[in-house]
């Protein structure tokens, strides 16, 4: 796989490029996409056969037999993560904002509170408010640079509503692979105060060399009674779109109460995403991904060498994920000018700091899984429009 193509997305309904006029202002004939996190790559040659071959038949019926699908499920996190488990405690749900929200309709009821660590992924709070639930913004505390959690600053924000904590792990933004330690701690903090633990482990595959993500079920085993895990390969394939996730518990009391839910809502499984997923997870989805995590790396230097050649700015040593987070508050400049700076100035789309919660403001997300020439021109585009802070 050649990451370096610049294939053009233009005009073919993607979000990420096709949204960024609506959203921003910024025409995609000359403005940079480095806002969702999706990558402008394609997946795999295996997902690209099984597609093909759904095509070549080309009968779109309903889906039957999930066997060899969950069998690839269980392959990949056995082969990648150490996790052994059980193909009967994974449901399908259609993408993981969707199991977010299924987790908030199972275990809890509106006027609850629903705990996050801020700053973090937008699209948690989003669904817990639409829920009718109230966010518990737990912030991460910065320190040398980087975020570690705060178990006793958050022990005093809780006030007895907070029935769900959830872990981004690894964390977005601010790249954060958790240690043994800190999820032990978080396991610690959700019994204590009886919360069920929600996972998210999206960016699980996405980790940089010298870094090992675990996953919560491994880092803590007594949690499996108020755990549920959540990953997915959409993320790490570039397969969003096929709107596929995997919510996994193993404890039989939660699990029944999740089935109930997923059941009352009729929940079942897209076809094309089925066939997707099962091509990703296999040896071929695993060389590829070994590339372009090699890939994203030398982007992610390439950035950030651009990044702290300007003043006052600060990109954050990222563990995982393909989304800088830098920091403009050193700039002398305001947030909103910072956002100006970059949006009308460079043309450049990212996600603003302050839509990730408490902390974010001042911050801004650059996604750098595009093309290492897209890489340079931001950095160029940057360093001209930052010139006066030299
Ligand atoms: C932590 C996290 N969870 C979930 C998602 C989106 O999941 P899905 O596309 O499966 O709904 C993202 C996308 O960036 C994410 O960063």
């Amino acid at each position: 796989m050649n990451f370096d193509d610049n294939i053009d997305r233009r005009g073919t309904h993607c979000s990420k490029w096709d949204m960024m006029e609506p959203l921003y202002g910024l025409s995609s004939d000359d403005a940079l996409p480095m806002w969702v996190a999706d990558m402008d790559f394609r997946p795999p040659a295996a997902v690209q056969e099984a597609l093909e071959r759904m095509l070549r038949h080309g009968i779109y019926g309903y889906f039957g037999d999930e066997r060899a699908y969950r069998e690839a499920i269980c392959w990949w996190m056995a082969n990648r993560h150490g996790w052994q488990l059980d193909p009967a405690t994974i449901f399908t749900t259609h993408g993981l904002v969707n199991g977010t929200a299924l987790c908030v309709d199972t275990w809890t009821e509106p006027g609850d509170a629903v705990a996050v660590m801020t700053p973090v992924y937008h699209a948690f709070a989003r669904v817990v408010r639409a829920a009718g639930r109230e966010v518990r913004e737990l912030p991460l505390v910065l320190e040398d640079g980087r975020y570690r959690m705060d178990f006793d600053g958050w022990n005093d924000r809780m006030t007895g509503r907070e029935k769900m904590l959830i872990l981004c792990s690894p964390h977005n933004p601010g790249g954060r692979v958790w240690t043994l330690e800190e999820l032990r701690g978080v396991a610690d903090f959700a019994a204590r105060h009886n919360l069920i633990l929600v996972s998210d482990e999206i960016h699980q595959d996405l980790v940089f060399p010298g870094q090992r993500h675990i996953p919560m079920t491994i880092a803590a085993p007594e949690a499996v009674e108020r755990l549920v895990m959540m990953t997915a390969s959409t993320k790490t394939f570039n397969i969003a779109g096929a709107h596929i996730g995997n919510v996994i518990i193993a404890d039989e009391k939660l699990k029944n109460a999740f089935a109930r839910r997923h059941l009352a809502l009729g929940i079942s499984p897209n076809s094309f995403g089925m066939h997707m997923v099962t091509a990703a997870y296999s040896p071929e989805g695993a060389a590829w991904l070994d590339g372009l995590v090699r890939y994203l790396d030398n982007n992610r230097k390439a950035f950030d060498a651009g990044i702290a050649t300007i003043p006052g700015l600060r990109s954050m040593p990222l563990e995982a994920t393909y989304l800088a987070w830098v920091d403009g508050s050193g700039a002398g400049l305001s947030s909103q000018e910072f956002i100006m700076r970059v949006e009308k100035d460079a043309r450049i789309a990212t996600n603003h700091g302050h839509t990730f919660g408490l902390g974010g403001d001042g911050f801004l997300r650059f996604n750098f899984a595009c093309s290492r020439a897209m890489i340079d021109e931001a950095v160029t585009r940057l360093k001209s429009v930052f010139s006066d802070l030299q």
